[in-house]
């Protein structure tokens, strides 16, 4: 069992109210300067990623305040609770062990008394035997022809993580062609079933449940149309295969259980590109990376789980995150990788987080007086710097924001990578030392404007800084350094629920809309009038109807 602190009871919740009115007063830039060691005391190397989190609204007294909250609300102990396999998943009885995944064949974690870790590493086995096989061309297809095309079918954790680590790898594939069919509209399966050939085309039907609703849509219509372009039905075990913890449904689908890769109900959706989830990885960049993505991410579960907490990545990120969260109001959190294979990487921890800690129930079952999950956004630099950096410089909301940018380009083209990085560096000492008054006046007055055109423009071009960041840099983006980080932020999330104390491995908010879409389905079977819901509902479908 988790434990249920209320973390605003603390006494370390209580210190910090009072140390934020001191922190409030102060600017980062005036920080750095009464402290000559700043960036030393508040910078982590972890393997190959530096973690400078420097240029945060921080002293000593505030992390320690923050380790002493996190202490005061068991975090250890909650640490030690998912490790070891406790049913820390308690709105749904389940135990919590994505961390098992990645786990070498000589540990043992205990499921109701059975070490997991020999079934993890038998799929693990089958994994890499089947992605060798495809990858070889050794694979034939109904006509003899080798796959070259890979169709993933998901949703959400069934589809976002893959998706995310076949792009920020991507320098790693090989020939395959890799395509993600996840939204239930048509578009997405019918553009996707324009570019492949069935009889080289390889389709994964990826669901935990294997009864998602957009998922198995899409399902049908791909194996429809594969029926309908000549193949037979006993072609299907050639060129399906289910990513599931649903052996029944997979076989009533016409799937060949040979061809599932299965997983098991202690691994979150949102958490489980470690699992058979991961075959497209295997697939795209071979096993042996997709292993070395599984060793980077144990590396991480390591250091998490033994580290002290001052020097421990995850847990220090989570703090600086509830420090902004509940003491700055913040609302949001940008993730702003300065890389462009790693373009999906914001929108995958929208999901990890926003469907882990989006919850305003805590353990006891009551209401929270505070706020939880941060609403995560973010895209690539620099374009990000040509959109909507605009706000985050000169807008009202603080916005804390996470820069993550290699030192070494997997495309080492001309100058771009020094100019990339440039911009990297550049934006968080802008958004730290912003530019006062008098720089803006001394800027103009050398521009040569007059003295009118100074005071009426200066307010405009006042840069107050003071604006948090944390820079992450990696060496390089590999297989091992993207486990690494990715794991990071799973467990940041952990850390952030248990001291929230909500539980972070449910998504009951998800529900609601999928029934009431499953019951207005029929609704819209026929042209009748709908009268059975609110105004705007009824209006709504029924404009539809007339207009369909
Ligand atoms: O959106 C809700 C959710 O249950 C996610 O948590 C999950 O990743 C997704 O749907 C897909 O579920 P499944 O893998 O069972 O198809």
């Amino acid at each position: 069992m988790l434990p249920t602190i209320n973390f605003t009871e603390t006494a370390a919740y209580k210190y910090l109210a009072d140390h934020f009115i001191d922190i409030n007063k102060k600017s980062i830039k005036q920080l750095f300067a009464e402290d000559e060691s700043r960036f030393d005391k508040f910078s982590l190397l972890f393997e190959d990623i530096l973690v400078d989190y420097s240029k945060n609204r921080i002293d000593d007294t505030t992390i320690a305040l923050l380790i002493q909250l996190a202490r005061e609300c068991k975090l250890e102990e909650a640490i030690t609770a998912m490790f070891s396999g406790e049913k820390i998943n308690q709105t749904e009885g389940r135990e919590v062990l994505h961390t098992a995944l990645r786990s070498p064949i000589i540990e043992e974690i205990l499921v109701g008394g059975k070490n997991v870790v020999p079934e993890v590493h038998n799929v693990l086995n089958k994994m890499e035997k089947f992605s060798n096989q495809i990858i070889s061309g050794n694979w034939k297809g109904y006509t003899g022809k080798a796959i070259t095309d890979v169709v993933n079918i998901g949703i959400g954790g069934s589809d976002l993580g893959p998706v995310m680590v076949t792009e920020a790898l991507k320098a790693y594939k090989n020939h395959l062609n890799m395509h993600f069919v996840s939204n239930v509209d048509g578009t997405h399966i019918a553009e996707t079933l324009k570019k492949v050939d069935p009889e080289t085309t390889l389709f994964l039907i990826a669901s935990k449940t294997f009864t998602t609703q957009e998922t198995m849509t899409n399902a049908n219509s791909a194996r429809d149309w594969f029926l309908e372009k000549g193949a037979k039905k006993e072609d299907i075990a050639k060129h399906f295969a289910a990513l599931s913890t649903n052996a029944k449904d997979v076989s009533a689908f016409g799937i060949d259980t040979e061809n599932m890769f299965e997983f098991w109900d202690w691994v979150g959706g949102r958490y489980s590109l470690w699992s058979a989830i991961g075959l497209p990885i295997s697939l795209s960049i071979g096993y042996e990376n997709f292993k070395q993505l599984l060793a980077g991410a144990h590396a991480a579960d390591q250091h998490f789980e033994t580290a002290e907490f001052e020097i421990n990545v995850p847990v220090i990120l989570a703090l600086i995150g509830i420090w902004y969260i509940n003491f700055f109001d913040a609302e949001t959190q940008a993730i702003l990788p300065y890389d462009q294979y790693m373009h999906r990487f914001a929108a995958y921890f929208q999901q990890g987080d926003m469907e882990s800690n989006g919850k305003h129930v805590d353990r006891n079952g009551n209401d929270v007086a505070y706020e939880t999950g941060p609403i995560i956004w973010g895209e690539p630099g620099t374009n990000g710097q040509h959109a909507f950096y605009q706000l985050i410089h000169q807008g009202t909301r603080i916005i804390p924001c996470d820069f993550i940018a290699p030192a070494q380009s997997l495309n080492p083209l001309g100058n771009h990578h020094p100019i990339l990085l440039s911009n990297f560096f550049a934006q968080t000492e802008a958004l730290m030392n912003g530019k006062t008054k008098e720089e803006v006046v001394a800027e103009l007055k050398k521009d040569g404007k007059s003295e009118a055109e100074i005071e009426k423009l200066a307010p405009f071009k006042v840069f107050e800084g003071n604006r948090p960041t944390n820079s992450i840099l990696l060496k390089k983006v590999t297989p091992y350094s993207l486990g690494n980080l990715i794991a990071i932020y799973e467990h940041k999330i952990f850390v952030q629920g248990i001291i929230w104390n909500i539980f972070s491995f449910d998504q009951w908010g998800v529900e609601l809309g999928k029934q009431l879409a499953k019951s207005i389905l029929p609704e819209l079977d026929n042209n009748d009038e709908v009268t059975s819901h609110d105004g705007s509902t009824n209006g709504l479908i029924n404009q539809y109807k007339s207009w369909r």
